[in-house]
C-alpha cells in the first residue's frame, strides 16, 4: 500500500533533497542535528539517508532508555551503545552475529557478544572493557567511569578495521538530558571525544525542538557550535498534493483535485496525517470531505495527540487549548490572564516542539491536527479532547 500510518519509512516521498544534503554532510564528517516536530518524518529521513549512504552505521533512539517520569536507564544505554557498535564491528570483520536469545535487554546482548569479541576481534583492551562493564553491571555498580572509554569504541574500531567512515545516529537525542542524573557531564564528555574522531560522523535528531535547540546551540552548552542544524519542514503544498495524487492513483481510487486541496488545507504538509487521510480513503471508500470531518475523532488521531498532550503541565495545556480556540495562533496577551502561567506554559510548549514563535511575538501551534483535535473536543462539549485538557499535574 502507498499509504502507511505509524512506523517510519525507509523510502520517504519528496525528501530527496534533505536526504542528499544529509548524506553529503555525514560523508564529510560533519556532525548534524536534524530537528523537527513530531510526525514530520525525521526518522524516515534518517533511515533513508543511512541506507542510501552505503556507510556502516549504528542507529538507536534515546527514548528507549527513559524509564518512567524522567528516569533514565544509564546501564541499558551504555550496554546498547557498546553492543550495537561492537556488533557492527563484528559484521564489518565478516561475522554475522546471531543472538541466541530474543531479548530486549542490551545487557544480555552484550553478554552474548563477548564470546564473539574474544574469538574474532583479537582486541584484548576491548574485551577487557566489556568484561568490566558486565562485571560491574552484575554487581549493580555505577558505570559512569567506563563511559569515557565506551565513547572511544567507534573510532577504535574504525581505525583497526580500516573503515574510512562510519555513522553513529542517535534519534530523540534530547532524552539524554535525563542521563545527567547518572552522569552530569555526559554531553561534555561526548563532545570532547566526538570532536577528535576522524572516522566517525555523528547524527542526532529530536522532536522536542526547543529542548534540542537548547542542547546544541546554547552558548553555555557543551555542544555549542558543534552540530550543523537541519530543520525538517512539512511538505510544501506541491509535494503534499503530489503525494496524495500519486497515492490515490496507485490505489486506484478517484479523488478530485478539489478534494485533494481540501485535505492539504486541513493537515498542511504533515506526512503522517496525509498518510492517515490516504489510508482512510482507501479503506473506508468515503469522500475526503467526510473523512476530514471525522478525522479529529479518529482513534489514531486521538491516541497520538492524547499521548503527546498527557506529558504537558497544566499551564502548558491551558495555553495550548487557548491557542487552539484562537485558530492555532496568538499573542501572549491573548493566552490567559496570569502572565506567569502563560509564560511557563508557552515555554514548555516551545521546548517540546508543539509551538513555534513567529515574527512580532506571535505563537503558533505547529501541527494543525492538534488545533482540529482540541477544537473538536470543545465543539462536542465533554468529549475527550476537552476533558483531558482539564488536566492533572504532569
Ligand atoms: N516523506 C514521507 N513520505 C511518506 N510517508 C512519510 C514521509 N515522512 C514520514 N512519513 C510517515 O509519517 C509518519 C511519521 O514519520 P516518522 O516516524 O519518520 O516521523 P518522525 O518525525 O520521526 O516522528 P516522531 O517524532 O514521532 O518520531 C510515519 O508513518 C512515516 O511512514
Ligand atoms: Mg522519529
Amino acid at each position: 500500500m502507498w499509504f502507511i500510518y505509524g512506523p517510519p519509512t525507509s523510502n520517504p516521498f519528496g525528501r530527496d533533497e534533505e536526504i542528499r544534503t544529509l548524506i553529503g554532510l555525514v560523508k564529510n564528517g560533519q556532525p548534524v542535528s536534524l530537528i523537527g516536530p513530531r510526525r514530520i518524518g525525521k526518522t524516515s529521513i534518517i533511515l533513508a539517508s543511512l541506507s542510501r549512504s552505503s556507510l556502516p552505521y549504528v542507529l538507536f533512539s534515546a527514548e528507549e532508555f527513559i524509564k518512567n517520569e524522567r528516569g533514565f536507564n544509564f546501564q541499558e544505554f551504555l550496554s546498547a551503545y557498546v553492543s550495537k557498535v561492537t556488533n557492527l564491528a563484528l559484521s564489518l570483520a565478516g561475522l554475522k552475529f546471531q543472538f541466541t536469545e530474543k531479548t530486549r535487554s542490551y545487557l544480555k546482548q552484550l553478554r552474548e557478544l563477548i564470546g564473539g569479541v574474544k574469538i574474532y576481534l583479537n582486541m584484548p583492551e576491548i574485551s577487557a572493557l566489556i568484561d568490566i562493564i558486565l562485571d560491574k553491571a552484575e554487581r549493580g555498580k555505577e558505570l559512569d567511569e567506563e563511559f569515557n572509554r565506551v565513547l572511544d569504541l567507534p573510532q577504535i574500531f574504525a581505525e583497526r578495521l580500516g573503515i574510512e567512515r562510519l555513522i553513529i545516529a542517535i534519534d530523540e537525542f534530547q532524552y539524554l538530558k535525563y542521563a545527567k542524573q547518572s552522569l552530569p557531564e555526559i554531553f561534555h564528555l561526548m563532545r570532547s571525544k566526538w570532536q577528535f574522531q576522524r572516522n566517525v560522523s555523528y547524527l542526532i535528531s529530536g522532536s522536542a525542538v526547543g529542548m534540542l535547540k537548547e542542547i546544541v546551540s546554547g552558548k553555555e552548552q557543551p555542544f555549542y557550535q558543534f552540530f550543523y542544524s537541519m530543520k525538517v519542514n512539512p511538505f510544501n503544498r506541491e509535494t503534499s498534493r503530489n503525494f496524495l495524487k500519486k497515492g490515490f492513483e496507485t490505489e486506484g481510487i478517484n479523488v478530485s483535485d478539489h478534494e485533494i486541496e481540501a485535505a492539504v488545507d486541513y493537515v498542511d504538509g504533515f506526512p503522517a496525517w496525509l498518510n492517515l487521510v490516504g489510508i482512510k480513503a482507501v479503506i473506508e471508500r468515503r469522500s475526503i470531505r467526510q473523512i476530514l470531518e471525522d478525522l479529529p475523532r479518529d482513534e489514531n488521531v486521538i491516541n497520538a495527540i492524547e499521548g503527546d498532550i498527557r506529558k504537558l503541565s497544566p499551564s502548558a495545556k491551558s495555553v495550548l487549548r487557548k491557542l487552539a480556540t484562537l485558530g492555532g495562533k496568538g499573542r501572549l496577551k491573548d493566552l490567559g490572564d496570569d502572565v506567569w502561567t502563560v509564560n511557563r506554559g508557552i515555554s514548555q510548549l516551545t521546548r517540546y516542539g508543539y509551538v513555534e514563535k513567529e515574527e512580532r511575538g506571535i505563537y503558533r501551534i505547529v501541527d494543525p491536527m492538534v488545533v482540529h483535535y482540541l477544537n473538536q473536543g470543545y465543539k462536542d462539549g465533554g468529549s475527550k479532547g476537552a476533558e483531558n485538557l482539564a488536566g492533572r499535574d504532569g
